[in-house]
C-alpha cells in the first residue's frame, strides 16, 4: 500500500482548506444577508456561529480524518461499522454538489474570458446572461473547462495539485479583492453603503436572520460534505489542528467581510442607494455587478480582476469536491489516483449537463417544482447535508472517546475541553436540527 500523501506543512494545509471553505457563499451570500439582517448585528451573530459551533464541528473532522487516515466512508467505519452509511452521505453531497458548482463555475469563465477580451458592455447588456445559460451548448462547453482544469489539479496530488495552486491562488485572491474594495469605497456615495453594511441596526434582528446565520456558517465552513474528513487524512500529525481551525476560520470570514466592503458600496454607488439593488446568488453575480462595473472608470480592469477572483474562488472549491469523490474511490476500491479522477471527471461532467441544460431547454422539466439546478442544491444543502451532519455529531460527541478526539485536536487546557464537548454533544445536534427544519420550510414555505 502507497503510503498516504500529505501537506508539507500547517500553512499548506490551512491554505486549502481555507481555498474549499471560500467560494461562492462567500461572495454571493455573505454581503446579502449582512445587509439584509441588521448588518454590523449579523456580522456578530456569524462571528458567535463561527467561534462555537463551526468550531467544534470543523475540528472535530480534521481530527477524525487524521486518526484514521482515511476519506469519509472508511474513517467512520473505523469508528464504527454502523456509521459507514454517514460517510457515504457525506461523499453522496461532494458528487451531487460538484455537477452544478460547475454549471456556475462554468459561467464564471465566461465572464471572465468576455471582460478579457474587453467586452465590458456586452456583459452588462440586459439580455446577455439570461441569452448565454439557455443557449444549449456553449454554457456546457464552459462548464467541462471548468470541471477539467479543476480535475487537473486534482490529478497533479495533494502536495503537487491541490496545496501547490491554493498557495498561489488564495493570497492573489486576497490581494485582488482588497484592490477592488479600495477603489469602490473612493466611489460617489460609497459611504452610505459601508454604513448600511457595518453599522448594527438592531430594529432588523429577526429569528429569520439568525437561522440564515446559522445555515450560512455551515455552508461557507464546508462542513458535513466530508472535505474537513479528506483533508485533515492529508495532515502531518505533528500539526496543531486547534490551531489551524481558528486560522481557517478568520480567513474564511475575513474573505465573506471583504466580499461585502467590494460589492456593498459599489452597488449603493451605482444605484443611487437603493436596497433594492442589492441582491444575492446569481442575480447578483451575473447582472447586478456587471451594470455597476460598466459604470466605473476602469470597467474591463474591475470586471476582470473580479471574476478572476470568483474563479480562484470556485476552482479551490471545486477541487476540494472532487477529493473527497476521488480519494474514496481509490481507499474504497484500490483503484489508482489516475483512474480515480478520470472516472469521476466523466460522472462530473455527464451530470452537470442537466443542471446546465435546465435554464434552457429543458426548463420545462421541474422536479418538486424546482428546475434541475435548484433541485439539486435543494436536496443536497438542504436536506442530505443537515440530515449527514445530524448524524456525524451524533457520531463525533457520542461514539469517539473524548479523550483521544481532544488529544488529536490538541486541546490541552480543561476549560477548553469542557467548551468542546458542550458543543458537539448537545449545542451541535440541536443547531443542526434547527437547519434542517428551517431550510426545508423556506424552500417550501
Ligand atoms: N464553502 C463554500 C462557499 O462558501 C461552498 C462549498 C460548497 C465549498 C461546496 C465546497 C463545496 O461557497
Amino acid at each position: 500500500m502507497n503510503k498516504r500523501s500529505e501537506f508539507s506543512g500547517r500553512l499548506g494545509f490551512i491554505l486549502a482548506a481555507a481555498g474549499s471553505a471560500v467560494g461562492l457563499g462567500n461572495i454571493w451570500r455573505f454581503p446579502y444577508l449582512a445587509a439584509k439582517y441588521g448588518g454590523g448585528l449579523f456580522v456578530l451573530i456569524y462571528i458567535f456561529f463561527i467561534v462555537t459551533f463551526g468550531y467544534a464541528i470543523m475540528s472535530s473532522e480534521i481530527a477524525l480524518g487524521r486518526m484514521t487516515r482515511l476519506s469519509p466512508v472508511g474513517a467512520y467505519q473505523k469508528i464504527d461499522k454502523r456509521f459507514g452509511f454517514v460517510g457515504v452521505i457525506a461523499v453522496l453531497v461532494a458528487a451531487l454538489i460538484v455537477p452544478y458548482y460547475s454549471v456556475i463555475g462554468g459561467w464564471i469563465f465566461k465572464y471572465l474570458v468576455t471582460y478579457a477580451s474587453g467586452g465590458y458592455l456586452e456583459a452588462a447588456s440586459d439580455s446577455f446572461f439570461v441569452d448565454f445559460i439557455t443557449a444549449p451548448a456553449e454554457p456546457v462547453l464552459w462548464q467541462i473547462a471548468f470541471v477539467l482544469i479543476s480535475a487537473f489539479v486534482v490529478f497533479k496530488g495533494v502536495k503537487n495539485g491541490i496545496e501547490k495552486i491554493n498557495r498561489v491562488l488564495m493570497p492573489a485572491l486576497i490581494v485582488i479583492s482588497l484592490a477592488i474594495a479600495f477603489y469602490g469605497l473612493t466611489l460617489p456615495g460609497a459611504m452610505d453603503g459601508l454604513a448600511y453594511y457595518l453599522i448594527p441596526d438592531f430594529s432588523r434582528f429577526s429569528v429569520e436572520g439568525v437561522l440564515a446565520a446559522l445555515g450560512q456558517m455551515f455552508y461557507s465552513l464546508s462542513l458535513a460534505m466530508g472535505i474537513m474528513i479528506t483533508y485533515g487524512s492529508y495532515l502531518s500529525k505533528e500539526d496543531n489542528i486547534d490551531r489551524s481551525v481558528r486560522h481557517i476560520e478568520i480567513f474564511d470570514s475575513g474573505v465573506a467581510m471583504l466580499a461585502g466592503f467590494m460589492i456593498i458600496p459599489a452597488v449603493f454607488a451605482f444605484s443611487g442607494g437603493s436596497r433594492e439593488a442589492l441582491g444575492a446568488g446569481p442575480g447578483l453575480m451575473f447582472i447586478t455587478l456587471p451594470k455597476v462595473f460598466a459604470a466605473m472608470d476602469f470597467s474591463s480592469l474591475v470586471g476582470l480582476g473580479f471574476f478572476l477572483m470568483v474563479l480562484f474562488a470556485a476552482v479551490t472549491s471545486a477541487i476540494s469536491l472532487l477529493e473527497v469523490v476521488v480519494s474514496t474511490l481509490c481507499d474504497r476500491f484500490g483503484i489508482s489516483r489516475t483512474k480515480s479522477v478520470l472516472w469521476t471527471t466523466v460522472f462530473v461532467i455527464i451530470m452537470g449537463m442537466p443542471s446546465s441544460l435546465g435554464n434552457g431547454i429543458w426548463s420545462h422539466i421541474t422536479i418538486l417544482d424546482l428546475p434541475i439546478l435548484d433541485f439539486f442544491d435543494f436536496v443536497t444543502n438542504a436536506v442530505l447535508m443537515p440530515l449527514g451532519a445530524l448524524f456525524m455529531s451524533i457520531m463525533l460527541g457520542h461514539f469517539v472517546p473524548e479523550e483521544e478526539m481532544e488529544k488529536e485536536m490538541g486541546l490541552v487546557k480543561k476549560g477548553k475541553k469542557i467548551f468542546y464537548r458542550i458543543m458537539i454533544k448537545y449545542v451541535a445536534p440541536i443547531f443542526i436540527v434547527v437547519i434542517l427544519l428551517s431550510s426545508v420550510l423556506s424552500t417550501f414555505g
